[in-house]
């Protein structure tokens, strides 16, 4: 089969076992470190209301929310921040698995939280929606490119590199990709999307490509394994599989989709434009405690993750 069956094959096997994401499961993400990233962009969320580039009532949407801890930061920190605008949004998560809905629907329940939880979007009708990703896109199955090859995966789960068709070779050249990863689901995600909304403002996060050379990889238990010396069958569905997001590639078929790109920046460059200063300054006026519990994730958001992961918004 092609590497993007057997990556899709993997990621949908792995994630609906509904494994943690954390110090107990394979990797960590930002939301991980705790409520700080939520709270970040909760605030970025209300100066986009004042700055009047999104407008009230507005539908908040979150894809690949794994457990739903973001979900929840999120909203409690508008309980803190100016509870008042609770009453115009309605919130959803766009989950495929349904160990992890079931998992989401028990914490959004304990806290007596009204979250929708959809399969799809293909499901979903939205006026006017502020989604939120964070990690998505580096689980989108790709195919491997290297020159004028493509990656397959045989029974013994060896990988084996064979010419490409005309097709493919001409997506290589259109979007530069020669040796390196190859997204193949951003087009009909980008359609999905158009389908589902009336009108949309997007942000994301993700681990960004910097040079043109393989990023796959395999973590388990916070460890990194590479894809081409392993043997696939030690983790093949067992581990997480992820790569770096080419956000070149994916901002070209933003483009040819006809979105609008608003901003593209360092992860850690976008936490201080939604207001880490002054979410740090509150706290400790008002919390010593959490003022200290900010001091260490903020060290943490700016250096464990630092610039590597890059910021997109994009809007319909
Ligand atoms: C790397 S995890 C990120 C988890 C979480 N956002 C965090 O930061 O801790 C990726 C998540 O995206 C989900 N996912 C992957 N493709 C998806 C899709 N097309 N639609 C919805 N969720 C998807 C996976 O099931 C998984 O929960």
């Amino acid at each position: 089969m092609t590497f993007s069956e057997f990556f899709k094959n993997w990621t949908d096997k792995y994630y609906s076992q509904a494994v943690s994401v954390g110090k107990n499961g394979d990797f960590y993400t930002v939301v991980s470190v705790g409520n700080l990233f939520g709270v970040l962009l909760a605030n970025y969320f209300l100066k986009l209301i004042d700055d009047k580039k999104l407008t009230l009532p507005v539908e908040v949407v979150e894809i690949g929310a794994n457990e739903g801890h973001l979900m929840l930061d999120f909203i409690q920190a508008l309980y803190t921040l100016r509870a008042d605008v609770l009453g115009q949004i309605e919130c959803y998560i766009i989950e495929p698995h349904e160990k992890l809905r079931n998992i989401q629907k028990k914490l959004f329940d304990e806290y007596e939280l009204d979250v929708k939880i959809h399969n799809s979007l293909k499901e979903c009708h939205f006026k006017n929606a502020f989604f939120y990703a964070n990690e998505l896109f580096d689980c989108f199955a790709c195919e491997l490119v290297k020159n004028k090859t493509m990656a397959y995966v045989d029974n013994d789960l060896n990988i084996v590199f064979k010419p490409m068709g005309e097709d493919l070779l001409k997506e290589c050249e259109k979007y530069n990709i020669y040796n390196s990863e190859l997204c193949i689901e951003y087009k009909s995600f980008l359609d999905e999307l158009k389908q589902a909304c009336k009108k949309l403002t997007f942000v994301c996060f993700d681990y960004a490509k910097k040079e043109e050379k393989f990023s796959i990889r395999m973590f388990k238990k916070h460890q990194v394994f590479d894809l081409f010396k392993e043997n696939l069958k030690d983790f093949y569905a067992k581990s997480d599989i992820t790569y770096n997001v080419n956000f070149e590639h994916f901002m070209q078929v933003l483009k040819e989709k006809g979105f609008e790109i608003v901003k593209h920046k360092n992860q850690n460059q976008v936490l201080i434009d939604f207001g880490l200063e002054e979410i740090i300054k509150q706290a400790k006026s008002t919390h010593p405690q959490i003022y200290k519990n900010f001091i260490k994730q903020s060290k943490n958001l700016m250096f464990g993750f630092g610039d590597k992961f890059k910021f997109l918004e994009f809007k319909l």
